[in-house]
């Protein structure tokens, strides 16, 4: 059984039920999942090769602090970053540090920012210096998987539609759909209520309905799907040791569609970021 409550009356706890926002609340997504999006923008310029992630994290870190927002991954379940950077066959939750990047890598930035109790969570794939064909390939793959998600999520479908749309494309094109992580409620809590499964079949999971707020964020093999989780504890990585990319946007679901709150602003919504 789905129940759903109005997100003003919601515990501040994830409980299952499934919140529905209102238009100002809309509203306070639409300003901090932009301030994501400002973030991933600025980033373009910082990713080449001898970067390393900690400059990256460093960059999110300071330009939360210069927006008065939160990083919300800093302490969160023991996570330490205000970023996570997942370069290559890392699927995602790569921990920054102090190795350079290299020519010919992919990486994936992911950044959630609190602004005023709601997050914004929104991640990118950066290519640095000149790409491999194939990598540049999982690039479009992934990006347009997403896109193909959020183009099935409006009010009627569900989430098993979303899933079905990315997974029918993704392994038509000869790539897989990871399962071991998925998108996810969002809002007032960073992990919330309900889960978003980037695999499935049309008209499995629940019925998709105006004022929800949740995650898509589709991480899309080159290989087989299988991952496992380094003795860091956080770090997924490919078993096969393929490329993994990953694209992430927050949505509303609206009367006629779907609202994106972490569009980039500057059009720069897929590499190569001119
Ligand atoms: N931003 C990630 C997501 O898309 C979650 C990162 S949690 C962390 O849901 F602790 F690994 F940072
Ligand atoms: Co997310
Ligand atoms: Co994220």
């Amino acid at each position: 059984m789905v129940t759903y409550v109005d997100a003003a009356e919601a515990p501040a706890r994830n409980t299952g039920a499934i919140r529905l926002y209102g238009p100002e609340d809309f509203e306070e997504m639409q300003a901090a999942g932009q301030l994501a999006a400002r973030c991933l923008d600025d980033l373009c310029d910082l990713v080449k090769p001898g970067t390393t992630t900690t400059e990256i994290d460093d960059f999110v870190h300071d330009f939360a602090l210069r927006h008065d927002v939160v990083p919300a991954t800093l302490n969160y379940r023991g996570y330490t970053k205000s970023s996570c950077t997942s370069i290559n066959h890392v699927v995602c939750h790569g921990i920054p540090n102090d190795k350079p990047l290299k020519n010919g890598d992919i990486v994936n930035i992911d950044v959630t920012f609190i602004r005023n109790g709601w997050h914004g969570d929104s991640s990118r794939m950066y290519p640095v210096g000149q790409l491999k064909r194939a990598a540049e390939r999982l690039l479009d793959v992934t990006y347009e998987a997403l896109a193909r998600g959020i183009e099935a999520a409006k009010p009627g479908a569900t989430t098993g539609d979303i899933g079905a749309a990315i997974q029918a494309f993704v392994e038509r094109e000869r790539c897989s759909v990871v399962r071991d992580f998925c998108g996810h409620g969002v809002g007032l809590l960073f992990h919330d209520a309900p889960n978003i499964l980037h695999y499935g079949r049309p008209g499995e999971g629940i019925e998709l309905k105006p004022g929800m707020i949740f995650t898509i964020e589709p991480m899309v093999n080159l290989g087989r799907p299988h991952v496992k989780i380094l003795s860091d504890g956080w770090t997924a990585v490919t078993r096969d040791r393929s490329l993994s990319a990953q694209f992430e946007h927050s949505i509303g679901i609206t009367s006629t569609g779907n609202q994106i709150f972490t569009l980039s602003p500057a059009g720069r919504h897929k590499p190569p970021y001119l």
